[in-house]
Order: C-alpha cells, then structure tokens, then sequence
C-alpha cells in the first residue's frame, strides 16, 4: 500500500525531534552532529535564538499578507539584499526552484521586451542542478530527473564545462541567458575556478548574454563571501538565491540588475506566499548576522580550520577518501569507498552528511559551527570511516 507520503524518498530512520545548533536530537535522545543542516538550509544552526526571536514576535502580529499589498519586512530585506550585493531589485520566492522560473521568465522577457523576442535559450551545464519544476529540470536534464517527465520544455541546452570552443560557438542570435552555479552542490561540489567565472561574464559581456548565477547552495556566506561570485570579482546580471536565506522558513528569492530585469512590470510574475512577513522577519535576522565582516571572517577561519583536519582524515582512510574540495563550508569529500556507505556509517556514528554525485560526500554545516563541534566531527567522522573500512576488508 502506497504510504500516506507520496514515497519519492528514501528516508533514513531518523526522528529528529529537537534542533539546537548544531546538533539534532532523536527521539531516542542520541545527540547527532549536523553537518548537513538540512542540506545548506540552516544556516545559523538550529534554533538560533535570534530567528527564534524574530518568527515569534511576528507570529504575534501578522502571518501573511498578500502581495496586493506593501509588506515593510520585504522591503527591509529587498534593501539589505540590493545594499549587500550586484542587484537593484529582488523578487522573493519559497524556494529555490520558484527563483530558477522566475530567472528564466526575466531573461526571456527582457529580450522580448528589447525587440529581440528569439532570444529564448539558457545555456546551462552538465553536473547542474536548478531544481525540480519542469523549467529546472529541462535546465539540468540528468537521467534520474527527466525519465518519464516528457515532453521536456525546449529552450535549453546543456553545455560540457570545460569546453570553451563548444561554447562560444553555442552562444548565438537565440540565447537569452547562461545559467551556472558558481560552485556545484548536487553535482559533487565543484567549484568553478574564479578565471572561468570571469572569462563567462567577458564572453557575456562580448555577446550580450545575460549571466544568471544559481546561488541556491553556495549563496549567504556558506563559502565565506556573502555570495560565492565575489571570490571571482565577476557580478551577474540575475541571481538565485535560497535554502541558507530563510535559515530554515521556506524562503528564496531572485536579485537582478535593474536592466536585466527591466521587463517584469506590474502583472507579469507573482507569488501568493513569497516574501509574506514571516518568511522576511527571518531572513532579515539571517542577513544581518552573515553580513557582518566578523561574522565572515569566522567563516573562513572555521573552513580553514575544518579542511585542514580533513585533509588529515583523508590521509589516514585512503580506502575510503581520495581527496578534499570545495569552498568555505562547502565541502566535499570524494570517496573510494560508497558515499551511501560511508553516509551510513555516520548515522551509526551519530554524525549527519550528504551524499552528492560523483561519489561525493558532502559537508555543509551550520555556519555557526564551533572550534570544538570541528573536534567532534573529525572524531566522529574518523570513526565512520573505520567501520567502513572494516566493512570492506571483510
Ligand atoms: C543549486 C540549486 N539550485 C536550485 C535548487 C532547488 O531549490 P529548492 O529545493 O529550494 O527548490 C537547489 C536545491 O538543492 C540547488 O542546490
């Protein structure tokens, strides 16, 4: 019998019951380290006392309001969002995926508006990954996405990273937008080298092409810059952001130039719940706090920090680890033993980590991670990868 949970999961047997920082704790009352925070989401930990402060104060005056009308949390955050990054303007969503088709009606529309309505194809790349809407997934079309969602939407096309040739030579009189995430998630963590970033904007620039960074996982200091573009010193034209942005309450939204998003007037895109003021009242507090220099600065210090001890714990299960990457607290971990394995492994070790592709395992804890829950986490981690190896030499 089917479950009451459309079953498009396979969920761990973990009830988590309570959050505080960064650890989860099971109804049975193990305490697990976190290092996944609901896949880059919680990114002031959980149960940051500042967010709960701000959900529950607003909770006592007004839930939602409709878009029909101003909401003031909204354009306090729009305002820190525009004084803090590239953008003029921002559009508030519930979720990544909501950010990707608005990010693509807007480059769309902006060369429709601009007399050039062919201009409708977004250039995208292999190892992406946008979402799950049919935009998004006709955007990064693997297997596991696309099998049995036919027809896919027409206007995209997947491009090999790496190959520049192919490219420039796709770039043309129709192409409305390349879109990329400046470091993958879902693809295995890859970040893209900041040249390539800026030899993209200059082949944007060259050609006219909107660029559209999908900051949906990198974004809001997870890498150590407010937003991971700034590594390169390249700005986009349209940027999606999400997950990290709400700190936990579903809350996404698109930042654009004030050209690039120059055709979204009145009447052309909306959104019953985005940007209502619960969701605002939170990610006001997540900016103010990741926006702060020190803040930042911890960031980058605890990466350093943490990488540098997973550097040594790949050394010493060379069976299990090949090598380390990512940036800031976006880390992956390329494995030689099963990244589900190993993820597996962790569970029994009370440690929380996420499977990528490419055989990657991914950390992305709470920002707010501390000098001693780095300790833990290695220990912890050391031990899951014993009992991995363990298992192999069976
Ligand atoms: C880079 C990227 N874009 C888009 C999405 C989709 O976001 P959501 O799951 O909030 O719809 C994700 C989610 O993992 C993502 O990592």
């Amino acid at each position: 019998m089917i479950p009451a949970v459309l079953p498009t999961y396979s969920r761990a047997p973990l009830h988590f019951v309570k959050g505080e920082g960064t650890w989860l704790i099971e109804e049975d009352g193990r305490r697990f380290l976190d290092l996944g925070a609901g896949i880059a989401v919680n990114a002031l930990g959980h149960a940051h006392p500042a967010l709960v402060a701000a959900l529950t104060e607003q909770a006592q005056k007004v839930w939602h309001l409709s878009n029909l009308y101003e909401i003031p949390q909204q354009e306090e955050l729009a305002r820190r969002l525009v004084d803090a990054s590239f953008a003029d303007t921002c559009f508030f969503t519930n979720s990544g995926t909501e950010a990707c088709e608005l990010a693509v009606k807007m480059a769309r529309k902006y060369w429709y508006e601009k007399g050039q309505p062919e201009r409708v194809e977004i250039l995208t790349f292999d190892g992406a990954f946008h979402g799950r809407s049919s935009a998004a997934i006709a955007a990064a079309p693997t297997e596991k996405m696309v099998k049995g969602f036919g027809p896919l939407l027409p206007g995209f096309k997947v491009m090999k990273w790496g190959d520049w040739e192919a490219l420039e030579a796709a770039v043309s009189g129709t192409t409305a937008a390349i879109m990329i995430e400046p470091v993958q998630g879902e693809g295995g963590i890859r970040p893209i080298p900041d040249a390539d970033l800026k030899a993209l904007r200059a082949l944007c620039d060259k050609t006219g092409t909107l660029l559209i960074l999908d900051e949906v996982q990198c974004g809001i200091a997870r890498t150590g810059r407010l937003f991971a573009h700034e590594w390169a010193g390249v700005t986009p034209d349209i940027m999606m952001v999400a997950k990290g942005i709400g700190g936990g309450f579903p809350l996404g939204a698109v930042l654009a130039s004030e050209e690039a998003a120059s055709g979204m007037v009145a009447g052309t895109h909306g959104s019953t719940y985005g940007g209502n003021p619960l969701g605002c009242a939170v990610g006001i507090e997540v900016i103010k706090h990741v926006t702060d220099p020190a803040f930042l600065a911890e960031v980058n210090r605890k990466s350093a920090l943490l990488r540098q001890k997973l550097e040594g714990l790949v050394a010493a299960h060379p069976d299990v680890f090949e090598s380390v990457r990512g940036l800031g607290l976006m880390i992956g971990l390329k494995c030689r033993a099963s990244n589900a394995d190993i993820v597996k492994a962790g569970y029994a070790n009370e440690v929380i980590t996420v499977p990528a592709a490419d055989n990657v395992l991914r950390l992305l804890p709470p920002l707010t991670i501390t000098d001693d829950e780095i300790a833990e986490a290695i220990t912890r981690l050391d031990a899951a990868a014993t009992d991995v190896e363990q298992a192999l030499a069976k």
